[in-house]
């Protein structure tokens, strides 16, 4: 079937009306004409694939991954990068204009120089393919190279399918630092399996290798965690923890949120969702206190690492959910750096209860980030959104907003 798109939509699939039906075409961009089949045929939308470009976006490139046709992991490797921003941009615009009715100043998007071999983090499905899921399937597209992965990972994935049995493993996560050249190995496992060839393979490739069954982490040899350096901070990562996977874009996304805290010196912060104490630790130096909260225990143990490790004494971690328990204390700014998912209602009404100067909401949803907005804007304008492309050449997007509460 020919169709012509005439958009992109948020999750970065092409827009085509055939019949007065809405169709999205995997991998299609704006303004093409392209032959698709159709792998889904609802009452009220369709979704179909490319089989064949007619006439092409003027942005479109050729991708340079031979997978990507099929892959699931990226979603842009067929569009100029500058045309990606643009993407993100009007993504970001759009959704607030969609879904709010507040009036925004969105600034350019802070792109990523080295928008290939990024990722400082793979997770790779394991059968008798290795690889990631063919688009919406929980098929493997079987892969030697990843192209948005840092070459330490494709190096590991290069010894797993050349050199390891793989039987018994069902996912393996390749965790690098890029200023350190540390890696970190995590087979996931349903059943034991042997292990004494694969340590005789990764003994001297890797910093350490971990088996993870049922949720819960086992280290096999090495380090506890592996270390990477953002500007002159250093952090420790280990196994469980969130670390973002874009190591230079972070620094830049850290630096962008202390750039717009604008901090005097005398702020106490509650830095919620703190993972492993990044952000809090970026602003500890420039203010007089910060709090962090998190709800993985292992992640506030990595802060407390990283506290030291940085030789920061006005900084303190807790384990908690969002801010659902009132904390008996005043805070000048609050951070919040949540999953996709977003604030939970009580923790907005908390926060709000705070009464900070100043909310920083850095998230990597722009959905469920101006949904939380609509309701702190009784208490808090809008200065700034900025997104940062941490994910680049996928359909993702990193933003950080700016609040100031409205009666001050
Ligand atoms: C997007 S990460 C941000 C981490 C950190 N700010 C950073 O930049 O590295 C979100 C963090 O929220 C934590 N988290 C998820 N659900 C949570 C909850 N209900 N309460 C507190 N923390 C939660 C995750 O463990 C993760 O560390």
């Amino acid at each position: 079937m020919l169709v012509k798109t005439f958009a992109i939509d948020h999750s970065g699939r092409g827009i085509a009306k055939v019949n007065g039906k809405i169709v999205f075409i995997k991998k299609a961009l704006d303004n093409e004409e392209v032959e698709i089949n159709l792998i889904d045929d609802k009452k009220n939308y369709a979704v179909g694939e490319v089989s064949k470009v007619i006439v092409k976006n003027i942005k479109r490139q050729k991708s340079i991954c031979p997978y990507f046709a099929k892959c699931g992991g990226c979603d842009f490797l067929n569009l100029e990068y500058e045309a990606q921003l643009k993407y993100k941009y009007d993504k970001v615009v759009n959704i607030f204009k969609k879904y709010t009715d507040i009036d925004v100043i969105v600034n350019d998007v802070v792109e990523n120089v080295d928008n290939l071999y990024y990722r400082n983090k793979a997770t790779f499905k394991v059968d008798d393919k290795i690889g990631f899921y063919k688009e919406g399937t929980h098929d493997i597209i079987d892969i030697d190279t990843c192209y948005i992965v840092d070459k330490k990972i494709n190096f590991i994935l290069k010894i797993f399918r050349e050199q390891i049995n793989c039987d018994g493993i069902c996912e393996l996560v390749v965790r690098c630092s890029r200023y350190t050249n540390e890696i970190m190995v995590i087979i996931k496992i349903e059943k034991e399996i042997q292990l004494s060839s694969i340590v005789e393979k990764l003994h001297d490739l890797v910093d350490a290798l971990f088996v993870k069954k049922n949720n819960t982490y086992r280290k096999i040899f090495g380090k506890d965690y592996i270390v990477e350096n953002l500007g002159d901070m250093r952090f420790i990562i280990s196994p469980s923890s969130f670390f973002q996977v874009n190591t230079d874009m972070a620094l830049k996304l850290y630096e962008g949120i202390l750039n717009v805290a604008d901090l005097k010196g005398d702020e106490n912060i509650l830095d919620l969702y703190c993972g492993t104490g990044t952000i809090g630790l970026f602003l500890a130096k420039h203010c007089k206190y910060v709090l962090g909260s998190e709800i993985n225990a292992a992640a506030i143990s990595d802060a407390n690492y990283n506290k030291r490790l940085n030789g920061i004494t006005n900084i303190d971690f807790i384990v908690a959910d969002g801010l659902k328990k009132i904390i008996n204390k005043e805070f000048d700014v609050v951070v919040v750096d949540p999953p996709r998912s977003g604030l939970d209602k009580l923790t907005i009404r908390n926060i709000i209860a705070l009464k900070p100067k100043k909310i920083i909401y850095t998230s990597c949803d722009v959905i469920t980030l101006v949904r939380d907005i609509n309701l702190l804007k009784e208490f808090y304008k809008i200065v700034s959104v900025t997104p940062f492309d941490l994910f680049s050449n996928t359909h993702h997007i990193e933003c950080v907003c700016m609040m100031h509460r409205l009666d001050i």
